[in-house]
């Protein structure tokens, strides 16, 4: 299952394990893009295993419809993507009333995965793989205000909500230390895609910064490609890669009681 598989880097990860035989549930919250994109990538690679299912991720019901509806449809999930992800510039909420870059980036795919779990462990050998982002460290998590509902900033709080999928990736790699599931992160690179393209002024900061050599979507794909096929990482869990290398991410990061203080709050705000 490939989180945000209409667009950029999801879709080009789509694209490869397509072309690698794999069966994939596209999640996008768009049925129309969802079925373009499944007839395009059934085209480009021949293979058919392609369907999808839609959620908007601003809406944790839909979240909630989303799993049950593949638990009943599918009989196991071997790799889950948590990709979707958005940078807004302005403060807006989420249908529950939460920060959106704070509830679709991170909330969204904390309750999925745990809604998955059981799903994935029915896996000789699952994977989970979170797009993070080397903009993770720019920031703390401030439990006084984690819905930025003072001074907010588009930048600071799309850092946020990536260290936050740093922090539960490591959290949740400890807590399933004893099963067959491993989760890491990565930081996909500088990359020309539809990414904070809704945001007025920043498009066009975009386009000059894309100009000026940003890599191609497939080239953003490659570090989760490799996270999702490679024997090589068939036994690591609780890493941050970078171009296919396990790397350091934040001090922060590292903070076991930070993210299980973000695990605690994210299980009241999504009402796990
Ligand atoms: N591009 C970069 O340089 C870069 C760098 C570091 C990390 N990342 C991370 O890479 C991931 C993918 O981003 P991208 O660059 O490929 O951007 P993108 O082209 O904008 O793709 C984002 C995907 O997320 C989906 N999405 C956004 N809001 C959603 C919502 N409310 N509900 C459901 N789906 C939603 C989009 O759906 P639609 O197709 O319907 O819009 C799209 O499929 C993100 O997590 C981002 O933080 C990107």
């Amino acid at each position: 299952m490939i989180t945000g598989a209409t667009s950029g880097i999801g879709r080009e990860m789509a694209f490869a394990l397509a072309g690698l035989n794999y069966s994939i549930i596209l999640v996008g919250r768009n049925e129309k893009k969802c079925q373009t994109t499944r007839k395009k990538i059934i085209k480009r690679s021949g293979n058919k295993q392609i369907n999808f299912l839609t959620a908007d991720f601003s809406d944790l019901s839909r979240i909630r419809n989303l799993a049950n509806e593949f638990i009943k449809k599918y009989p196991k999930l071997d790799i889950l993507i948590n990709n979707a992800g958005v940078y807004l510039m302005n403060r807006s909420v989420s249908v529950d009333g939460y920060e959106k870059t704070f509830a679709v980036n991170h909330l969204a795919h904390f309750l999925l995965t745990n809604l998955l779990l059981e799903k994935l462990k029915t896996s000789p050998a699952a994977r989970i793989i979170n797009v993070s982002s080397m903009a993770h460290d720019k920031r703390n998590i401030d439990f006084d205000d984690l819905l930025y509902e003072k001074n907010y900033n588009g930048l600071n709080a799309y850092s946020r909500s990536k260290l936050a999928n740093i922090l539960f990736t490591y959290e949740l790699a400890r807590l399933l230390k004893d099963t067959k599931i491993t989760v890491n992160a990565f930081h996909p690179g500088f990359i020309a895609t539809n990414f904070g393209r809704n945001n007025g002024l920043i498009r066009f900061v975009l386009r000059r910064l894309i100009k000026r050599g940003a890599l191609t979507p497939a080239e953003g794909a490659d570090t989760g490609i490799y996270l999702a096929t490679s024997e090589e990482v068939d036994q690591v869990s609780g890493k941050y890669f970078v171009n296919k290398k396990a790397v350091n991410s934040s001090t922060e990061s590292y903070d076991e009681n930070l993210a299980k203080e973000l695990w605690n709050k994210s299980r009241e705000l999504t009402g796990l």
